[in-house]
Parts: C-alpha cells; sequence; structure tokens
C-alpha cells in the first residue's frame, strides 16, 4: 500500500503514524480540500458556470444578502444541487475509522471542520462545524432555524428543493438564509470554545486540506504550538506554515487510509 508513495514520503507517513499512535490525545481541522477528491470544488477554487463572475468572498456576507437575497440565496442553492449528490471520499472513511477504532483505546480525537458539507457525518464521524452547514437554514431577522417541509425546505437531501424563490420566516416575516458563518460573522460559540480547547490540550495538531488563510480556524495550529503539540500537514500544496513539524505532500484521499491503516496496526 505504501509502495504508491516515493520512498521519502513513506517515511514521513511512517514517522506521522509512529507519533501518532504514541499520543492520546489528538486534534484535526479539515477544510475544503478534503472534500475535493469527493467532487466538491474547494473554496478558492475559480467559480463555474452562471457563477463564474462571481468571487465566494463577495456572496458569503451578510451585505451580499442584506443588498440582493436573492441573489445569495439563489447561490446557495446552487451550491447544495452542486454538493447534493456528492459521496465521502477515502479520506473520510479513514477518518471515521480512525475515530471507530479510538473507541475502544485510550485515544480522544476531536475532529473540527471548516466545511459546511456533511461528508464527514456521511462517514460516520462526529465533527465541529465552525463555519456553519449547507443543509440548514435559519432567519436572517429572529435565527428560527428551518429545516422542515412546510416552509419549503426539505427536512432531507433526498426531496430537496432547489428553487430559488425567497422564503420568509412564518414567525416575523424575514428572509430566511442558510446557517453558515458568513465573511465579517463570529463563529459560533460553542463550537468555537470546543475547538479552542481541543487545539490548547492535544499533543498533536493535524491539518487537512487548508490553506490556512482564514482565522480564527487558521489560528488552530498556533495555538496548540504554543501548547507544545506537534504540527502535521496533509496537502498536495503545503501551505507556507513553519510551525508545521511533518508535511505530507499529497492528496488527503491518498494518504489518510495509509496512515490510519499504519496507526491503527502498530
Ligand atoms: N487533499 C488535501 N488537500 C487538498 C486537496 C486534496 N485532495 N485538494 C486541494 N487541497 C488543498 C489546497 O491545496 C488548499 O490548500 O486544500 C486547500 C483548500 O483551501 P481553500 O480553498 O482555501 O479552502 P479552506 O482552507 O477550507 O478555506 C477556509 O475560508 O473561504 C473561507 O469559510 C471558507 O471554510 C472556508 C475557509
Amino acid at each position: 500500500m505504501l509502495a504508491e508513495l516515493s520512498p521519502a514520503l513513506t517515511a514521513e507517513v511512517q514517522r506521522a503514524a509512529k507519533l501518532l499512535a504514541s499520543k492520546q490525545r489528538i486534534c484535526l481541522l479539515t477544510g475544503a480540500g478534503i472534500s475535493a477528491e469527493s467532487g466538491i470544488p474547494t473554496f478558492r477554487d475559480k467559480q463555474t458556470g452562471l457563477w463564474e463572475n462571481y468571487a465566494a468572498e463577495d456572496l458569503a456576507t451578510p451585505d451580499a444578502f442584506a443588498r440582493d437575497p436573492k441573489l445569495v440565496w439563489s447561490w446557495y442553492q446552487w451550491r447544495r444541487q452542486l454538493v447534493a449528490d456528492k459521496t465521502p471520499n477515502p479520506a473520510h472513511d479513514a477518518l471515521a475509522q480512525w475515530q471507530y477504532h479510538t473507541q475502544s483505546s485510550d485515544q480522544q480525537l476531536t475532529l473540527i471542520t471548516q466545511n459546511v458539507d456533511d461528508l464527514h457525518e456521511q462517514a460516520g464521524s462526529t465533527v465541529i462545524h465552525l463555519h456553519g452547514n449547507l443543509w440548514q437554514n435559519r432567519c436572517s431577522q429572529c435565527n428560527t432555524t428551518y429545516e422542515n417541509r412546510s416552509n419549503r425546505l426539505a427536512n432531507s437531501k433526498n426531496d430537496l428543493i432547489f428553487d430559488e424563490d425567497l422564503i420568509t420566516c412564518q414567525h416575523c416575516g424575514g428572509y430566511i438564509r442558510p446557517n453558515i458563518v458568513w465573511f465579517g460573522e463570529s463563529l459560533p460559540v460553542q463550537a468555537w470554545q470546543t475547538a479552542e480547547d481541543a487545539a490548547s490540550n492535544c499533543e498533536v495538531f493535524i491539518s487537512i486540506g487548508t490553506s490556512s488563510l482564514v482565522y480564527p480556524a487558521a489560528g488552530l495550529a498556533q495555538l496548540a504550538k504554543q501548547n507544545g503539540a506537534k504540527i502535521i500537514e496533509i496537502n498536495p500544496d503545503p501551505t507556507p506554515n513553519t510551525i508545521v513539524d511533518i508535511t505530507l505532500a499529497e492528496k488527503a484521499g491518498v494518504i489518510m487510509p495509509l496512515l490510519i491503516q499504519q496507526i491503527t496496526t502498530l
């Protein structure tokens, strides 16, 4: 299995596996790169189709929604349609397998994601979402969450409605918006607190498929490092993060199954 990798990368995977097998508290942060092999474009991939002339950063903001709610709502309906048939790839599956394996060991894994897709959940993982969830909605005025059909919002992806008509809140008449953290908005308090605690107390922090550009999530690795953790980065295009101790410059879907197989058999 490791034969797929260069001798140098094989040695780094074995070094990472040895470190991870010897430690109890592991914190993992995933980004859009872990879903890339499932066919979901990463956040900084160029947008396509009708949306190719828009940058995600210009649409995922409260101002954009206030200015043109229908445009932003349509974009998210398009993203939902793009993601609806996507399934976990070997990286998601390997992480879920590792989490399952730790149930009978003294290792504690905390999996945190910046992603708004639910591929970690589909693979069977327990995961903390820092930036919200593409399949959830809430009122932009009174924050009531909307997950049921009566508001023409599907209660599951199977009967999802992708129409672009704006939906108004039953309680206050405000427009319904995706339950996603937009640029300039604060992260969910409980999720961030859990992530900070896990990063501060872990012995190894693994960053998988993220450009580490967007704070505060990008600061978790630094927080872990300050508290004595070793840092592992899995990314075919390594970031200029100087705090990384072990760089696995390969796709997550290739590395994760090999790494987990090594860890769980050491
Ligand atoms: N395996 C691992 N990493 C990959 C793969 C892969 N198969 N394919 C791409 N990558 C890497 C890219 O090299 C890049 O560094 O994934 C990273 C994706 O970076 P971004 O597109 O910036 O996504 P992300 O880091 O998740 O963005 C963070 O920024 O825009 C906000 O809220 C948004 O959650 C998002 C946050």
